[in-house]
C-alpha cells in the first residue's frame, strides 16, 4: 500500500507524497508537536517526510526552489472524499516557500485547506506556473482565511494573480500582505469585498506612489483597515500621502510609511485622518519633523532620519530618534559658535546666544573637573 493510501490526511499538503523517498530527513517537528519545519533544498528533496508535519499547528514548507511539476504526473484524489478527515486537522497556518508550483497543484492543495480550520496562509517567493488557476468548482467552498500573504509570487499567467487568487478568498479576510508582487496600483478591484479587512501591507513595491492611493479611492471601501504599511515603496511626498488619506476619509490608526525618500518635497498644508495614532517615518531622508503631526500621535518611529536638532514632541508617548546626526550636529555647532534652528531654516552664524552657551558650558565644565579634583584629593587623604 503506497504512503497516501494508508495516511490520506497527507493530501492536504498536495500528492507531494506520491515520490520515493532518498536523501536525508528534512522535516523537523518541534518538542510539543506544534511546529513542523521542512527544508527541501537537497538535489533529491525527500517529499515523504512531510507525514511528519501531519499533526502540527503550524507547517512550514521551504521547497529549495524545486518544481513540483513532477507531481502532476500522477493522479491526485479528490479532497471531498477526505473531508472529515481534513476537518479534524490542526493545521491553522501554513506557509509554502521557494518552489516553481503548477496552476493545477495550488488549485489542488486550495481546495483541501477548504475543508481544514486553516487561518494563514503565506506563499512566499513562488513562481505559479501553467496557469489559469482555476476558480473553487461550488461556490460556497472558499478558504475561510483570517490572514493572506503573498510576497514575490511571480505569476506567470495572464491578468493579475489577485484575479486569480480572489475568487478564494472570503470577504471575512482580516489580513493582507501583498508585498514584494511589483504591484503599481491598491489592488481595488480584487479587494472591494473585504469590509472586515483591518491590516493591508502593500510594502515592497517600488511602483506604488501617491496617486496609486487615490487613483481608485480603494481606501475608501477598506473602512474597518487600521493598519497601513506601505515600506519601501515609491511614496515621495509625504504631504500628498496626507492628502490621499485625507481624501478617502480612512480610519487608519498605524501607518507605516518607512524606507521611502519623503526628504525632498516640500511638505503641503494637510490634516491627517484623526484616528492615527502611530507613524512610521524610519529612513526617511527627513531633516525635518513633519508639521503638523497627526492631531492624537502617540507612536512616532523617526530612526535613521537626517534630523539635525532634537525634536520637541511632548505629546508623542512613543518616539524613536536613533540614528539621526542631530547629536553629534549639535556638539560640533556649539564648538563653531553656530545656532541650530528648530524649523529648518538656514542656519545663522556666530550668534551672541550661542557663543554666551559656549562659555558658560565651557565654565561648567571646568567647574566639575576642579570640584572633581577637590574631592578626589581629600577622599585620598582620608
Ligand atoms: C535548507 O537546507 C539547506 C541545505 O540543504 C541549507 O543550506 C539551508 O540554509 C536550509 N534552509 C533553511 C531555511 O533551513
Ligand atoms: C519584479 O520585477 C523585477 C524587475 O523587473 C523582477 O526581477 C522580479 O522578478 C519581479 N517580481 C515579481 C514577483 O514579479
Ligand atoms: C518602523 O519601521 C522600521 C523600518 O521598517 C522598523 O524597523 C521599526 O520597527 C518600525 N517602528 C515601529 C515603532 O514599528
Amino acid at each position: 500500500m503506497e504512503t497516501w493510501q494508508r495516511w490520506p490526511l497527507l493530501l492536504l499538503l498536495a500528492p507531494l507524497l506520491l515520490l520515493p523517498s532518498s536523501a536525508s530527513a528534512s522535516c523537523v517537528l518541534d518538542e510539543e508537536g506544534d511546529n513542523c519545519h521542512c527544508n527541501f533544498s537537497a538535489p533529491k528533496p525527500e517529499w515523504d517526510r512531510i507525514a511528519m508535519c501531519i499533526s502540527a499547528v503550524q507547517v512550514d514548507l521551504h521547497g529549495g526552489g524545486h518544481s513540483l511539476d513532477i507531481f502532476l504526473q500522477k493522479e491526485i484524489a479528490d479532497p471531498s472524499k477526505i473531508a472529515d478527515i481534513l476537518k479534524a486537522l490542526r493545521l491553522r497556518r501554513l506557509t509554502v516557500k521557494g518552489a516553481q508550483v503548477p496552476a493545477p497543484l495550488l488549485h489542488q492543495l486550495l481546495r483541501a485547506l477548504t475543508y481544514t480550520r486553516i487561518e494563514e496562509l503565506s506563499l512566499i517567493d513562488l513562481v505559479i506556473s501553467r496557469p489559469p488557476l482555476l476558480p473553487p468548482a461550488i461556490s460556497g467552498s472558499d478558504l475561510r482565511l483570517r490572514a493572506l500573504h503573498l510576497h514575490g509570487v511571480w505569476w506567470t499567467g495572464e491578468g493579475s494573480l489577485l484575479a486569480a487568487v480572489g475568487p478564494w478568498l472570503k470577504p471575512g479576510l482580516k489580513a493582507l500582505s501583498l508585498t514584494g508582487l511589483n504591484l503599481s496600483y491598491v489592488p481595488c478591484p480584487e479587494l472591494g469585498a473585504f469590509e472586515e479587512l483591518n491590516s493591508l501591507d502593500l510594502s515592497d513595491n517600488p511602483e506604488i506612489t501617491e496617486n496609486s492611493l487615490t487613483s481608485a479611492l480603494c481606501l475608501l471601501k477598506l473602512q474597518a483597515l487600521k493598519d497601513l504599511a506601505l515600506r519601501n515603496t515609491g511614496l515621495q511626498s509625504l504631504g500628498k500621502v496626507c492628502q490621499a488619506l485625507e481624501a478617502t476619509r480612512t480610519n487608519v490608526q498605524r501607518l507605516d510609511i518607512s524606507y521611502n525618500e519623503l526628504g525632498k518635497t516640500p511638505w503641503t498644508q494637510c490634516t491627517w485622518p484623526a484616528a492615527l495614532l502611530s507613524l512610521n517615518l524610519s529612513h526617511a531622508n527627513l531633516k525635518c519633523v513633519p508639521e503638523p503631526l497627526p492631531m492624537k500621535l502617540q507612536q512616532l518611529d523617526l530612526s535613521y532620519n537626517l534630523l539635525r536638532k532634537h525634536p520637541r514632541l511632548p505629546q508623542v508617548t512613543d518616539l524613536n530618534l536613533e540614528g539621526n546626526p542631530f547629536a553629534f550636529a549639535s556638539a560640533s555647532a556649539r564648538l563653531q559658535g553656530e545656532q541650530l534652528t528648530e524649523d529648518c531654516t538656514v542656519p545663522s552664524r556666530g550668534s551672541k546666544f550661542a557663543g554666551t552657551t559656549l562659555a558658560f558650558l565651557v565654565s561648567a565644565a571646568a567647574l566639575a573637573l576642579l570640584r572633581g579634583t577637590g574631592e578626589f584629593a581629600l577622599w585620598g587623604a582620608n
